[in-house]
């Protein structure tokens, strides 16, 4: 008997292809959903793949996405809120939607995406939706599986380009004293994580927290990448109120670099709490930022 495919909700994004990599290249057959979907550089003709393009808000493509799956994951994400499409819509709406046809369709299972630090009572519109979303998702599907990543990073990602790119300036401005601690993860650990949770011996967790083995503050890691680099920089400390008001100039445009959600995320630590599912309970080890630093940023 052939293997039902695991469907990639988001599977051109930077979590969602390393994860649809991983599954072909254990064995397992993948389908990458987005609404540009791309065949990946890396993968054959003959590998176990299928792509289809397909709107999360869309429940007709969405069925098509879903038949004959053996599990689903929604790693589809929405970072700046528009006048075309809000937070909620992606996260709660859309989240939940699914969810409902993943139970309706009689799958097994569904990891639904969501961030370490997830709370209805935040400042934050993005991370407020975010647990909106977790509690509609377990609503339409108790059996679904919520995974809470601290802050990503890996080859080609957004966290450690951009530091790199900081470092180019003669003085590095901090998220107020830079003393907020992160606990980076490796995208590639994120990736078989989910590959665990979808494959056929997996734990009976419903919700993990997954963060990296270093536990950094951010002007840690900000050393950390000016080390690597070779680059001595002060770190000047900038009150967060600065940040909001830059952040609201920045809101005019139409991709702004720095959003008020992003600020906020940076005035608390970001880390695994007690009494979740992390990667002890799928017999992992996940890697520290340290040791990844030279092949994260090798040519910068
Ligand atoms: N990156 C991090 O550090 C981090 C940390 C914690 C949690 N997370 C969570 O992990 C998940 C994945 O994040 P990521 O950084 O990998 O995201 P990403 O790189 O921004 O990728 C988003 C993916 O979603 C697809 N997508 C967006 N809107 C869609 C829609 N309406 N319908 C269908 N597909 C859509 C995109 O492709 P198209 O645009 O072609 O549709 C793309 O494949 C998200 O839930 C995110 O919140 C990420």
């Amino acid at each position: 008997m052939t293997t039902p495919p695991t469907v990639v909700f988001g599977g051109t994004g930077f979590l969602g292809a390393v994860l649809v990599r991983e599954l072909v290249e254990s064995g397992r057959p993948a389908r990458l959903v987005a609404r540009r979907p791309r065949w990946p550089s890396w993968a054959e003709d003959s590998d176990p793949l299928e792509i289809l393009e397909a709107d999360i808000r869309d429940p007709r493509r969405v069925a098509e996405a879903l038949e004959g799956a053996g599990a689903v994951v929604n790693a589809t994400s929405l970072y700046v809120a528009s006048r075309n499409v809000g937070f909620e819509d992606i996260h709660v709406t859309a989240a939940a939607a699914l969810a409902r046809q993943v139970r309706e369709a009689g799958i097994e299972r569904l990891v639904q995406l969501s961030g370490i630090g997830a709370s209805r009572d935040s400042a934050s519109a993005y991370v407020r939706a975010r647990a909106h979303g977790e509690i509609a998702v377990m609503d339409a599907l108790p059996k679904a599986v919520i995974l809470r990543p601290s802050v990503l990073f890996g080859r080609n990602d957004s966290f450690l380009s951009n530091l790199a790119r900081l470092t180019r300036l003669p003085a590095i401005p901090l998220f107020g004293q830079g003393h907020n601690r992160l606990q980076p993860v490796h995208v590639v650990d994120v990736a078989r994580a989910i590959v665990r949770l979808t494959g056929a011996d997996r734990p009976e967790r419903y919700l993990f927290e997954l963060g990296g083995a270093d536990i950094l503050s951010y002007r840690e890691v900000l050393s950390l990448v000016m080390q690597h680099l070779g680059r001595e920089r002060p770190l000047v400390p900038l009150p967060f109120a600065a940040w909001h008001a830059l952040a609201r100039g920045l809101g005019w445009l139409p991709e702004p670099p720095l959003t008020r959600d992003q600020v906020i995320l940076m005035q608390s630590d970001n880390l695994v709490s007690e009494g979740v599912g992390t990667f002890a309970d799928l017999g992992m080890q996940p890697r520290t930022l340290r040791e990844s630093l030279p092949a994260c940023l090798p040519d910068i």
